[in-house]
């Protein structure tokens, strides 16, 4: 259960590093595909768990571009996985009024996967309750360097860059910014992912595996989440005592 804090405070966005699908399968004697099958379900049940909470925005990563890095096999098994979730999920999201928006280049993923991935933007276009965003072939380094190509494409002027200029070019332009940034599997690393957006994002770690990430876990992070201050560089107004 979330708990219901004073000012009940949880998060718009909520980004996550979903990582441990590995070890999870290794501790099992299974081949690392089973861990990524169970990462999967995983992901159906967070999807399903912030929807309920009515979390604005969720964003997911589920392929960096360093993952090309990984066995061709291990790879393969990922994309049918890819295709299996949208073609059960698509439904299920223009049910639930969710929008899929995928940020990162997926023009060097393979057709089936391209075609479905536009296909199910286009059936959840709609979605109004929550915007799901799967980072897919994502670098939050290319990314940045995207944006800058783009401004110069739209002929702004030097005068024209700012913050807000910038984050306008970036894959999720229009959305805040994630209030929470959690990672899986006790690694404590950004791994490329949401750096620019993730200037004031409070992190949450654990060492917990992806596969085991249930809604419990996310009531875990919300209540750590609820339980910060933050001051985004300012000083705290009515500090505690011992602050
Ligand atoms: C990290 O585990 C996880 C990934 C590389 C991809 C995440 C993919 C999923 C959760 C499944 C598919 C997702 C969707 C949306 C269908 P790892 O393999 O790096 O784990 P390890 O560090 O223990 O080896």
């Amino acid at each position: 259960m979330v708990e219901d804090t004073e000012n009940n405070k949880l998060p718009r966005h909520i980004a996550i590093i979903m990582d441990g699908n590995g070890r999870w399968a290794a501790r099992r004697g299974l081949p690392r595909s089973e861990g990524h099958k169970a990462g999967a379900a995983a992901v159906r049940d967070i999807v399903t768990h912030c929807r309920r909470l009515g979390i604005g925005y969720l964003t997911l990563y589920a392929f960096s571009s360093e993952n090309w890095n990984r066995p061709k096999n291990e790879i393969a098994a990922l994309f049918r996985l890819l295709l299996e979730f949208l073609n059960v999920e698509t439904p299920l999201m223009v049910e639930n009024d969710i929008r899929l928006n995928v940020i990162g280049d997926i023009t060097a993923l393979p057709a089936p996967q391209r075609a479905a991935l536009r296909h199910s933007m286009s059936r959840t276009g709609k979605g109004r309750q929550m915007v799901l965003n799967l980072a897919i072939n994502y670098g939050g380094r290319t990314e940045i360097a995207r944006a800058v190509k783009n401004i110069l494409l739209a002929n702004l002027t030097a005068d024209d860059i700012t913050e807000q200029s910038i984050s306008d070019h970036l894959y999720t332009a229009g959305q805040p910014d994630p209030d929470l940034l959690i990672r899986t599997s006790g690694e404590l690393r950004l791994s490329n992912f949401l750096l620019y957006q993730c200037a004031y994002s409070e992190l949450y770690f654990t060492e917990t595996l992806w596969p085991d990430f249930d809604s419990n876990e996310l009531d875990r992070a919300l209540n750590a989440y609820a339980a910060r201050s933050r001051r985004f560089g300012r000083i705290e107004e009515n500090p505690k005592e011992g602050d």
